[in-house]
C-alpha cells in the first residue's frame, strides 16, 4: 500500500514544486518588467524631446538627425547612418540592418530612408534652413544641402514626436469627410500616388489580399526567423538594443524569449491573418501608396509621402498602421495592382487609419550611434 502510495505523493510534490517555481518565475518576470527603475517610457521620451530653438550649429545638426530617426522604418531596424558635412547632411543606408527575408531588394529599406528624409526636411525648415535634396540616382546616398534661411514654422513639425504605427484595433468610426478631402489634395512627390479606399467593396478587396499574403508570410520559416530576430519580447531586450519591435508596441504581453518564439512559430497562419483582417475591418479606411517605377529615388519619394501622410493624420488625432503584407509578397502585389485598377502604378505601401488610443512608443538608438565618423 505504502509503496503504491509513494509515487502518487511524490508526483503531487513535484507538481507543487513546479507550480511554486512557476509562480516565482512569473512574479519575478512581472517584477522585472514593471519595476519603476527600468523606465521604458523615459527612454522612449528621450529621442522625442523638443528641439532647442536657439541651439548652436552642432546642436541643430544633432536635433535634425534625431528628428529624422523618429521616422517609421521596417521592423524598427533603423537602417540608416548620417554624415554631417560643412553645409549638408547625408543619409546613407546601413546594409548591416537589411531585412533580407521580407525585403530582399531593399525596397522598404529605401522607403524607410525616405521617411527619415521627410522628418529631416521639416525639422530643417523649422530650424532656419532651406534644404535641397539630391536623390540617390547615381550614388547610394541622399544628400540634403543646407543653406541658411528664415525659420519657417510647419504644423507637421509638432506631429513628428507623436506619430506612431498604432497596431491596435480601431473603434470603427468613419473619418470626417473634410479630412478625407484634404488627404486627397495632399501635396505629393513626382511619380507617387495616393489611392484612398473607404467604401465597403474597396476595403473588402484590400482585405482579401491582406489575408492571402499574410497566410503566405506567416507560413514562411525565413520570414518568421527574421521577425523573431527583431522582436523584443520584454523591456530588458528592448532596452538592450534600442531597436526592434517591443511586445507592448505590438499589443502583446511581455514574455520570455522562448515563450514568445513558441507563440510566433506555433500560431496558425490563418488565425494570424484573420487577426490582421479584423484590424483592417475596424479601420475608417485604407490607403495604397504607389510609385510610377521602381528606382531607389522612387522608393525614397514614396517614404516621404507616407511620412507626410502619417504626420498629417497624427495632427488630426487619426491613428494609422501599416498592413504591408500584400505589397511584400510579390505574387500578391501584382494581383492587388490589377484588382485595384492601379494601371502601371506600382503599389508600394498599404496603410490603414482610424481612431484608437495611443500605444506605447517605440525606442530609437541615440544620435551618437547613427553618426558616421570620417
Ligand atoms: C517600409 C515600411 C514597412 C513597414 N511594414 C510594416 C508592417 O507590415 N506591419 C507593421 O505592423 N508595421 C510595419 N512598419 C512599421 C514599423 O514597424 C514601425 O515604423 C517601427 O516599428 C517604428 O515604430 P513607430 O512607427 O511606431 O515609430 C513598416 C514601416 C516601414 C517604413
Amino acid at each position: 500500500m505504502q509503496l503504491l502510495a509513494r509515487p502518487a505523493a511524490s508526483r503531487k510534490d513535484v507538481l507543487r514544486i513546479l507550480s511554486l517555481g512557476g509562480i516565482v518565475a512569473v512574479t519575478g518576470y512581472a517584477l522585472r518588467e514593471y519595476v519603476p527603475w527600468v523606465n521604458y517610457e523615459a527612454e522612449a521620451a528621450q529621442p522625442r524631446r523638443a528641439l532647442p530653438p536657439d541651439a548652436a550649429i552642432q546642436g541643430r545638426m544633432e536635433g535634425m538627425i534625431r528628428y529624422a530617426t523618429l521616422a517609421a522604418n521596417g521592423h524598427n531596424a533603423q537602417p540608416w547612418k548620417f554624415a554631417v558635412l560643412a553645409n549638408a547632411i547625408e543619409i546613407h543606408p546601413d546594409y548591416t540592418r537589411r531585412l533580407v527575408a521580407v525585403d530582399p531588394v531593399d525596397r522598404e529599406l529605401w522607403i524607410s530612408l525616405g521617411c527619415a528624409l521627410e522628418n529631416l526636411l521639416i525639422a530643417a525648415r523649422v530650424m532656419g534652413y532651406a534644404p535641397e535634396v539630391t536623390y540617390p540616382e547615381t550614388h547610394e546616398v541622399i544628400r540634403i544641402g543646407l543653406t541658411s534661411d528664415k525659420p519657417r514654422w510647419e504644423s507637421l513639425f509638432d506631429a513628428i514626436p507623436l506619430r506612431q504605427n498604432t497596431r491596435a484595433e480601431y473603434d470603427g468610426r468613419p473619418a470626417a469627410a473634410g479630412h478625407l478631402e484634404q488627404l486627397q489634395r495632399m501635396p505629393l512627390e513626382p511619380g507617387v500616388g495616393l489611392h484612398l479606399k473607404v467604401d465597403r467593396s474597396g476595403l473588402a478587396t484590400v482585405a482579401e489580399y491582406v489575408h492571402q499574403a499574410a497566410v503566405i508570410q506567416y507560413a514562411d520559416p525565413p520570414f518568421l526567423k527574421e521577425l523573431i530576430h527583431w522582436l523584443r519580447f520584454d523591456k530588458k531586450e528592448a532596452l538592450a538594443s534600442f531597436d526592434g519591435l517591443y511586445s507592448a508596441c505590438t499589443g502583446n504581453p511581455a514574455v520570455p524569449r522562448w515563450v514568445g518564439r513558441m507563440f510566433v512559430t506555433g500560431a496558425k497562419p490563418r488565425d494570424l491573418a484573420d487577426a490582421d483582417v479584423k484590424k483592417l475591418r475596424s479601420s475608417a479606411g485604407a490607403i495604397v501608396i504607389t510609385s510610377a517605377s521602381e528606382t531607389k529615388a522612387d522608393w525614397v519619394r514614396t517614404g516621404q509621402v507616407y511620412q507626410r501622410l502619417a504626420l498629417t493624420m497624427t495632427a488630426w488625432n487619426i491613428k494609422s498602421a501599416f498592413l504591408n503584407q500584400p505589397v511584400e509578397v510579390e505574387s500578391v502585389r501584382s494581383q492587388l495592382q490589377t484588382a485595384l485598377d492601379l494601371g502601371p502604378a506600382r503599389p508600394q505601401l498599404l496603410v490603414r487609419f482610424g481612431y484608437a488610443d495611443p500605444m506605447p512608443r517605440s525606442l530609437r538608438r541615440p544620435v551618437a550611434q547613427v553618426l558616421m565618423h570620417s
